[in-house]
């Protein structure tokens, strides 16, 4: 499966694994690359000593292309960058504020920068100034959203831009791979897909939890407030739901969230912690290695997109 995506990174298939906080680190980002994509050490809430020991790291155990996602509100981004750039990475992927001021020093490092972007709008000003690459991010997906389907990013963004599109947000299978491409991607992002790996260093409480759950289980905390984060509904979001609405202040909010992606992840504490995860959940039922999973999407995009190429949208 090549095409101008595999080319930019190298990669033998157009599928990269979302970078995670807490939840994605040298070794499942190495076990993505080995098996043909790219993956992604997640640095936000880390140090950049963490960032440069899991860069490290990861380079020790593949020879293949990887990224790094920076979240651009960290309050150590600076510090996160320059590391970034010192230790040379093949991509970085850019999220949670406005990208454009660090180009310069990505550029000058010979980095590959991929901004996560929510809309048309700001589709078209990184790729104005100087983007590589960029995923649009449904609000189907795990982690901090926006308020656009990944349907609808698909509609809306394809036709306003050259650069290669990478589709992020509920996709999880071969199926949607297929969709994705058809309407206009050149590649795919997924992240909840990847916590489902033997490779992925999340708690086992929090993997079993995602097995057992349903399509409606998950929530959205913070949309009212602009910072919607699609987790696993638990007495957490409970509790947080039930402050924002009554309308406390952010300050309130911030405190409550803090601390409760690595609970989750990290100690396993699946009912006070955020379960991060995608809305296409029934998909998500076994563990599987970083390999199995690369090589079932791919080989079932292929059958269905031979299949698509038998719709008759008319009748002869
Ligand atoms: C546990 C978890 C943590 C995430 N953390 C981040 C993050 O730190 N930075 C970021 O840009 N995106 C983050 N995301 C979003 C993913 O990179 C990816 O875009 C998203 O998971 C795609 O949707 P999917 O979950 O349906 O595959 C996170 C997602 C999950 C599930």
């Amino acid at each position: 499966m090549e095409n101008r995506f595999t080319k930019l990174l190298g990669i033998k298939y157009p599928i990269i694994q979302g970078g995670m906080a807490w939840s994605s680190d040298a070794g499942l980002a190495a076990a993505v690359s080995n098996a043909g994509g790219a993956g992604i050490i997640g640095t936000g809430g880390r140090t950049v000593e963490w960032t440069v020991e899991q860069i490290r790291k990861a380079k020790s155990l593949t020879d293949k292309p990887f990224g790094v996602n920076v979240v651009l509100l960290a309050p150590n981004v600076g510090e996160i960058i320059d590391a970034v750039c010192a230790e040379k990475v093949a991509f970085v992927t850019l999220g949670a504020g406005n990208p454009v001021p660090h180009f310069e020093k990505f550029k000058k490092a010979g980095i590959k920068i991929i901004p996560v972007i929510p809309n048309v709008k700001l589709a078209q000003r990184v790729e104005e100034k100087g983007a590589d690459a960029f995923v649009i991010e449904g609000m189907e997906g795990g982690g901090h959203i926006g308020s656009l389907t990944t349907m609808a990013l698909l509609s809306n963004v394809p036709p306003k831009v050259k650069i290669p599109i990478i589709a992020a947000g509920g996709i999880v299978d071969g199926r949607g791979m297929a969709a994705a491409l058809l309407m206009g991607a050149s590649g795919i992002q997924m992240g909840s897909r990847f916590l489902l790996t033997e490779e992925c260093p999340v708690h086992p409480a929090f993997k079993r939890r995602v097995i057992e759950a349903v399509d409606t289980d998950s929530v959205v905390t913070g949309y009212s407030r602009n910072s919607g984060v699609r987790c696993l509904k638990n007495d957490f979001t409970a509790r947080f739901l039930a402050k924002e609405i009554s309308g406390a202040p952010q300050e309130e909010l911030n405190r409550l969230a803090t601390g409760t992606n690595r609970l989750a992840s990290v100690e396993g504490d699946i009912n006070n912690g955020a379960v991060q995860v995608g809305q296409s959940l029934y998909p998500l039922d076994s563990i599987k290695t970083c390999k199995q999973v690369i090589e079932d999407i791919i080989a079932e995009a292929e059958r269905t997109l031979a299949e698509a190429g038998k719709i008759k949208l008319s009748l002869e």
